[in-house]
């Protein structure tokens, strides 16, 4: 993929064709990665995946600025989502003073925030300032503490009304796509005939707009659990271990650095 994506081709291109968006959290992936994706995703999963943690909540803005900075350094011809950690868009003011933030020390070209109607005043503070907001709706990690672990959305009539009123509130507040995470598929789909923008999902099914995993999940990298709706498309971790282990072996031996290897 060549050229670089804007909010308004990436408006356009719903019912066109499904995006693609994957997580990158530094340099040395994104590079590997942009050829592929539509859009990168620096997420705040890199506190787990890369940082050790078991949520993603302990995730600091200058970490995401950190991160962001790397990933646009390795895929400069990407569309690039700066994830914005919890708590740093608890207000208005402080929302925009933190988007701000990223905006003027990353080349992102949009920040992401979860959560619903509930947020839809603080996406259009965002949107009215030229900040582009991607929504996220469904399973929220940020809340998986306050909700007591990871539970799949969409599962009653409830749960999908309130769905539906936070698509159609983020839409309105501004926001040019959303992401929709750990949702049953019908709901998903749903929601996604019933807003203009594209919806891309994450365990929500194929009947979304496009579809986003975390690099490290789809590449088998990250082996501390692994959610229903992760395919792995690599063998990662096993491929990483079998080559350090065929690198120390060599090691023992002597047979590591050989005269191809040496000056
Ligand atoms: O942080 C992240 O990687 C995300 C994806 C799960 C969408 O928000």
């Amino acid at each position: 993929m060549s050229k670089k994506l804007t909010v308004s081709s990436i408006k356009k291109s719903k019912g066109v064709k499904p995006l693609v968006m994957i997580t990158a959290y530094d340099a040395l992936f994104a590079r590997l990665l942009e050829p592929s994706a539509d859009m990168i995703l620096v997420g705040d999963s890199l506190n787990m995946s890369f940082a050790g943690c078991s949520d993603t909540i302990s995730a600091t803005l200058e970490q995401m600025i950190y991160h962001t900075n790397a990933v646009c350094k390795g895929a400069s011809s990407s569309f690039i989502i700066c994830d914005m950690p919890f708590g740093t868009y608890t207000d208005i003011d402080k929302a925009l003073k933190n988007a701000i933030q990223v905006f003027q020390e990353t080349q992102a070209d949009c920040i992401k925030i979860e959560g619903g109607a509930d947020k839809a005043h603080i996406i259009k503070h965002l949107t009215d300032n030229s900040i582009a907001v991607c929504g996220h709706i469904g399973l929220l990690p940020q809340s998986v503490r306050s909700e007591g672990g990871y539970k799949v959305k969409g599962k009653t009539a409830q749960e999908k009304e309130t769905l539906m009123q936070d698509a159609k509130a983020i839409e309105a507040a501004g926001a040019f796509c959303m992401v929709i995470e750990g949702t049953k598929a019908d709901v998903a789909k749903e929601i996604a005939q019933s807003v203009s923008i594209p919806v891309i999902g994450i365990g929500a099914g194929a009947e979304v707009d496009g579809q986003v995993l975390v690099f490290s999940d789809m590449l088998g990298l990250f082996e501390e659990f692994t959610p229903k709706f992760v395919k792995k498309y690599l063998n990662g971790a096993d491929l990483v271990k079998g080559a350090l282990q065929e690198y120390a072996d060599e090691v023992v031996a002597g047979t590591f650095p050989n005269e191809e290897h040496t000056y």
